[in-house]
């Protein structure tokens, strides 16, 4: 049997995507390896959002190079990389078979037929087609207990640092029955999954092209669906703070039976001249206000965001502000980039990139360890509770098991036991915190 490996760069929205491809290849009889060098197929899903993961991707597809002499190897790329540069991997990677963009991957089967019978693909769209809802026909294979679903694709938002809306092109919603059918053909093929999690780029602004219901009645009627089916838990990623609605924090709170209370909302700066300029459409005020009534209305919820540090412009009294925002929210976790001018964005093109990179390392630590420090204090007060934890990965060591999951707040917890169990959800009393997760015991 033909094997296949599957290399992933990037966001959720690629892990997805890759999940996609990795159904695809096995309905054709292929078999994903863990290790590439005994792969006959080596593709890799990028992420062109900074110019790390960009280079990192390139790097790691470049290694394959040489063993490509020495045996019979297909070589591809996908996702966002080469829908931005795709020509340039084509014309100067001679040894890479299949270039591909973002809009087109669910025809892996066609380009792998061509590139047996001898020719190289090269073929990147610029648009989307509605066929590419194809793949919800394709169950998504989960990870461990846990599986993914789009529900919206795209963004039309166009922050002004960003290039994921040049590269994954205009926001679009499947219809709701689409998403349902997708769910059943997961769970008849993984009927031991426990958790869905929805996936949009900016999910709180779903609309059902169908039935024009919006996200909040959308994650309504999904959960209420899956509960019936025997999911346990449901989450979503990720939020835009113009788009999160006091009414969809009202439905979390009246779904909160299965609806986990963990929300991503990425504010990017604390700065209202920042964000102005980042073109974010809201100010901190609006910000902090939906947040504070989301903790009032969900007592136990945690937060987590991503955030950019040196924008071109960011004083040192704008930083300060980020920090501010910080201390109020009390993230519990959060992603700190610095800023990284990007092709075709307004910012690159438009705002000089005026901060050292050194004051913008400087400002990433300073924020890092704001935010792991809160993250530690709000770790620590699990100490001595009990949490429900699903299971999400099992190794066996000598006699025993270690066991490692996501409590509801989506905090990590390990744990050892000389019990087996299975990828379910458990007690565990947590005896330790540490800055980035719990550790505890089994309660049984
Ligand atoms: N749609 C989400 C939102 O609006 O919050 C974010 C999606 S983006 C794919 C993931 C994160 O990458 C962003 O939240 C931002 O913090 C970071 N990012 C995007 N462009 C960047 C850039 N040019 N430089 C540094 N970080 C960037
Ligand atoms: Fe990028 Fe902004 Fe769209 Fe998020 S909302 S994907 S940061 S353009
Ligand atoms: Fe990267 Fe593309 Fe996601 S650029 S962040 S993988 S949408």
């Amino acid at each position: 049997m033909k094997t296949f490996f599957i290399k992933v760069f990037g966001c959720q929205m690629n892990e997805y995507d890759s999940l996609k491809v990795k159904s695809i290849l096995e309905s054709l009889n292929l078999k994903e390896v863990k290790d590439p060098y005994q792969a006959d197929i080596i593709l890799v899903d990028t992420c062109t959002v900074r110019e790390k993961p960009e280079n990192k991707a390139l790097s790691f597809l470049g290694q394959f190079r040489k063993l490509k002499k020495e045996k019979n190897l297909i070589l591809g790329i996908f996702g966002c990389v080469p829908q931005r540069i795709g020509k340039k991997i084509y014309e100067e990677m001679p040894y890479v078979d299949i270039v591909i963009g973002t809009f087109n991957y669910y025809l892996l089967p066609y380009y792998l037929e061509k590139v047996k019978k001898g020719k190289r693909v090269f073929e990147i769209w610029n648009n989307y087609k509605e066929e590419e809802n194809k793949v919800s026909f394709y169950p998504s294979p989960p990870k461990g207990p846990i599986s993914y679903i789009t529900i919206q694709i795209g963004c039309n938002r166009f922050c002004s640092y960003c290039i994921v809306p040049f590269v994954r092109g205009r926001e679009r919603s499947k219809p709701i029955s689409l998403i349902l059918k997708e769910i059943d053909k997961t769970l008849e093929k993984y009927p031991f999954i426990k958790e869905i999690q929805l996936l949009g780029q900016n999910i709180d602004f779903y609309k059902c092209p169908e039935t024009k219901i919006s996200f909040e009645n959308a994650l309504e009627n999904i959960s209420n669906y899956v509960l019936k089916k025997g999911i346990k838990r449901v989450r979503f990623v990720t939020s835009h703070p113009a788009g999160f609605s006091k009414k969809l924090i009202d439905t979390l709170y009246n779904l909160k039976e299965i609806v986990m209370p963990y929300v991503h909302l990425p504010p990017q700066s604390g700065s209202n001249k920042i964000l102005k300029l980042m073109k974010r459409g809201y100010t901190k005020e609006e910000y902090l206000e939906k947040v504070f009534y989301l903790k009032e209305k969900i007592k136990d919820v945690s937060i987590s965001g991503d955030f950019i540090v040196g924008f071109p412009g960011e004083t040192e009294k704008d930083f300060e502000e980020t920090l501010s925002l910080v201390e109020k929210v009390r993230y519990d976790q959060g992603f700190v980039f610095a800023y990284n001018p990007r092709p075709y964005t307004y910012a690159a093109t438009f705002l000089k990139d005026n901060v050292f990179k050194e004051e913008k390392i400087n400002r990433l630590q300073v924020l890092n360890s704001l935010i792991s420090k809160i993250g530690y204090e709000k770790n620590k007060a699990f100490v001595g509770k009990e949490t429900p934890v699903l299971i999400t990965k099992i190794e066996k060591q000598d006699q025993k098991y270690l066991y490692e999951g996501r409590n509801p707040q989506n905090k990590i917890v390990i744990f050892e036991s000389e019990k087996k169990i299975d990828f379910d959800i458990y007690k565990v009393k947590i005896k330790e915190a540490y800055p980035y997760y719990l550790k505890g015991v089994l309660n049984v």
